[in-house]
């Protein structure tokens, strides 16, 4: 088949590669010459396991390219995606002006029959005003359909590869069976493609990720209260993740969760809600218990040191919001280290993957380290912000050799207190002593 994918972020380069790793002559397009060039040479824009081998193959046998012409793509092509970009807009909405101007861009170039597929996550009834947008612009024939994407960054290759399911939502019978065709390798142990309707399509993908930020906001609450009454969040996650109604995925507590979609999709279904007179009142709680989370663990710090952080300097370890990513889009690391800063504290840090991203949001008022050690050097306490693995076995008595003052602010409950404070350690973990 040929595809068109609009968008080379994470969602649609990864789509895009896929698509082609199974067959398909694949276009991706995008309006940002500079990314375009470099993928054009090989070069892949962002952190992605699995991605480059990917990208490369399937470049070198000619299944996959790049342009910034939409219409050459739209004109090629029978299936095209929009993956482009959703952020949030002052209000909390989803900004639709990329996904608006690709529609209409599309429209402009249709020159027969096309199926138009939403990939992009876009709030309930935008996949119908893409479908008036491009009729706006021909007469030719063409169908619409939603396709969210349900992939995670850091395993997004293998998720696109092996999808719990594919939700399709389709008026049209044509269209929909197209999708189902296109998306048959990638379904071969039987997940299923749900066939629905095109809104409901676009509610499932933001219920998905809207209930997986509430596990996590509630966690956070049941840790903050484990905090005030001395109870320890570990043990009360194992009592939960064993009940077999409850299972263990997303109950871990933490700094709060970040990322291009947790945060915006949460207050974009907020949004939507508020449009039709609906108040969204779990939603608005799980977001007001996301955002204060790194504020409460900003005051941690402080309380250890008598409200007084001026001075004093951190090493902080991780920035990506979550591990396996270079992406610090809405990551909870920018506050707290903001906050750090804004007390008159100094930082310094160490990411394995997103030290360029953190250059271009905190610039020269962070010191950049070359390895996690290196950020230790006569530090008042080490913030842990992200989970990578390479953090987890970390040499503590290499560390404690290191730091002015042996403490420790562990945000995602990654080290066991009873194994550092026989160290000499004082450890601070979220919800537990
Ligand atoms: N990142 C994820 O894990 C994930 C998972 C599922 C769904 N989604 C959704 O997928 C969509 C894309 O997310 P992403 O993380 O890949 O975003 P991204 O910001 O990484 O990528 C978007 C790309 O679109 C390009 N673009 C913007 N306007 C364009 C235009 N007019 N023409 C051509 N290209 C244009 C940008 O240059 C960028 O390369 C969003 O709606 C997001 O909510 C993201």
């Amino acid at each position: 088949m040929n595809i068109a994918v609009v968008g080379t972020g994470y969602v649609g380069l990864v789509a895009g590669s896929c698509f082609a790793e199974s067959g398909n002559d694949v276009i991706c397009v995008d309006n940002n010459a500079e990314k375009v060039a470099k993928l054009r040479e090989g070069g892949i824009p962002i952190y992605e396991p699995g991605l480059p081998e990917l990208v490369e193959r399937n470049m070198r046998e000619e299944r996959l390219s790049f342009t910034t012409d939409l219409a050459e793509a739209v004109k090629k092509s029978l299936v095209i995606f929009l993956a482009v970009g959703t952020p949030t807009t002052p209000s909390g909405a989803a900004d639709l002006s990329s996904v608006f101007a690709v529609a209409t861009g599309i429209g402009k170039a249709m020159d027969r029959y096309k199926v138009v597929v939403t990939k992009s996550t876009v709030p309930v009834g935008t996949t119908h005003k893409i479908r008036e947008l491009i009729r706006k612009e021909t007469n030719q024939p063409f169908d619409v359909v939603s396709n969210p994407e349900f992939l995670k960054q850091g395993a997004a290759v293998e998720d696109f590869m092996k999808p719990d399911r594919v939700i399709v939502g389709s008026d049209d019978p044509r269209a929909g069976e197209i999708l189902r065709d296109l998306y048959a390798p990638f379904v071969r142990t039987g997940n299923p493609v749900m066939m629905v309707d095109i809104r409901t399509a676009e509610i499932v993908k933001y219920a998905a990720n809207a209930f997986l930020a509430a596990r996590i906001s509630f966690m956070n609450e049941i840790a903050n209260l484990c905090d005030v009454v001395g109870a320890d969040v570990d043990m009360v996650r194992k009592g939960l993740a064993s009940d077999s109604r409850i299972g263990p995925a997303f109950l871990f507590p933490g700094v709060g969760y970040g990322g291009s979609c947790f945060p915006k999709d949460t207050r974009a279904l907020i949004e939507t809600g508020r449009e039709h007179d609906y108040a969204m009142r779990i939603l608005e709680a799980v977001h007001a218990v996301n955002t204060e989370q790194p504020t409460r663990f900003v005051e941690k710090v402080a309380a250890h040191f008598g409200g007084e952080l001026k001075g004093k300097r951190f090493g902080v370890w991780g920035l990506a919001f979550k591990p396996r990513t270079n992406d610090m889009r809405d990551a909870p690391a920018i506050p707290i280290v903001e906050k750090l800063l804004a007390a008159g504290a100094s930082v310094s840090a160490y990411d394995p993957e997103a030290m360029e991203e953190a250059k271009r949001i905190f610039g020269s008022r962070v010191q950049y380290c070359s390895s996690n050690y290196a950020c230790l050097d006569g530090v008042d306490a080490l913030l842990l912000i992200t989970e990578w693995q390479a953090f987890r076995n970390p040499n503590f008595e290499r560390m404690k050799s290191l730091m002015r003052h042996p403490v420790i602010f562990d945000g995602r409950n990654l080290y066991d207190a009873e194994h550092l404070r026989p160290l000499g350690f004082t450890y601070y973990g979220v919800g537990k002593r």
